[in-house]
């Protein structure tokens, strides 16, 4: 039986809060260096410290509301712009300039919030606190896949974040925007079953051997196998085993405010050949996410007619899936209870 069903919240929804985020390869961010980055609508100093630890302060000086950003930092701590109130990387005020030396004031009172963060595998992720936090994340940090990134891209879509996750997980628009030689013929939709599993916050397409093989995956190797997860807030993990070697890309969706959303997705291999090949990849990487950034600008022009959107059968199982862990996501947090996976195991056929 198939499935036709309205979706009239999907894009609306805010999005997920007590999750992880991506934020930036660490590459990207060298020790002694701070910069701000808007996640959730909320302005975010993110920055290093000398001895290499990342750390994530709000980006707002408690004193008179300019951002630290503004400020200089010296790999210690951060100096406001306005007054020069030093803070340091947990958020703690070490000086305020202003005070005479015999000033009875403990400074170490007046205190920046900060996010968790998490490094690893070359990645940093942020946990973005709901109302009523209590310090400690409610859910582990993403699995990294193994050693560190050989390419990196980022790229700002303008749109809800909801869209372009689902947009992440889309079996269907593959034929119709990512038009490529070196991926597929052109105009050929061929008949897939594929089976899905649920996964702790998410589900993953099982581990198969690929019907098809395009010449991207042939170049890795004999008789490859894919593997696809996604889990919440909007990550997908798309691994290909080959016999000799294995490739991971890992794509995260994070959004920056209730308009734009950053897309990073980071590519993990073990092809020697590929390792100085990363430069020559990158063009195809940036059009891959570029076709569908263009679809998305597309879209946000039509969504302002406020159209009634469909999601229908197979093909959309997977945005129905993200939309129903979501909202689980949230009232399990609301009722204060396990997260139960709506998700149950389910063989999923579709034309692409
Ligand atoms: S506004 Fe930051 S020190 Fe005054
Ligand atoms: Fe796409």
């Amino acid at each position: 039986m198939g499935t036709l069903g309205h979706a009239p919240d999907l894009g609306a929804a805010e999005p997920l809060r007590d999750v992880w985020y991506y934020v930036l390869p660490s590459a990207r961010l060298p020790a002694g260096t701070a910069h701000r980055q808007m996640i959730l609508g909320e302005p975010v100093l993110v920055g290093r410290d000398r001895q290499g630890q990342a750390f994530a302060l709000r980006d707002v000086c408690p004193h008179r509301g300019v951002p630290l950003s503004c400020g200089r930092f010296d790999g210690e701590a951060i100096a406001c712009g306005y007054h020069g109130w030093r803070f340091d990387a947990q958020g703690v005020c070490r000086e305020i300039p202003a005070l005479p030396e015999d000033a009875r004031w403990d400074v170490s009172k007046i205190r920046v919030p900060t996010y968790p963060l998490h490094e690893q595998g070359g990645n940093l992720w942020i946990y973005m606190p709901g109302p009523g936090f209590s310090g400690a994340p409610l859910l582990p940090p993403p699995p990294t896949p193994w050693g560190m990134p050989q390419l990196y891209e980022g790229m700002v879509f303008p749109c809800p974040v909801d869209h372009a996750v689902i947009g992440l997980m889309d079996p269907a628009h593959g034929p119709f925007v990512h038009r490529v030689w070196w991926w597929r013929s052109p105009g050929q939709l061929n008949e897939k079953a594929k089976d899905f599993v649920p996964i702790p916050y998410g589900f993953a397409m099982t581990r198969h051997r690929l019907q098809r093989v395009s010449l991207g995956y042939r170049l890795l190797g004999r008789h490859p196998e894919v593997e696809i997860t996604f889990q919440l807030p909007g990550i997908r993990v798309e691994t290909v085993f080959t016999e000799s070697h294995r490739l991971v890309n890992l794509t995260a969706i994070t959004p920056l405010s209730d308009t734009e959303t950053q897309i990073h997705t980071v590519f993990y291999w073990t092809v020697p050949w590929l390792g100085w090949a990363g430069v020559w990849l990158r063009p195809f990487v940036r059009e891959f996410l570029a076709q569908d950034r263009r679809l998305a600008v597309k879209q946000q022009e039509g969504l302002r007619f406020l159209p009634h959107l469909m999601l229908v059968d197979d093909a959309d199982a997977q945005a129905r899936w993200y939309l129903q862990l979501k909202s689980e996501y949230r009232r399990a947090l609301q009722e204060n209870r396990p997260f139960a996976n709506p998700v149950l195991p389910k063989t999923l056929r579709w034309r692409s």
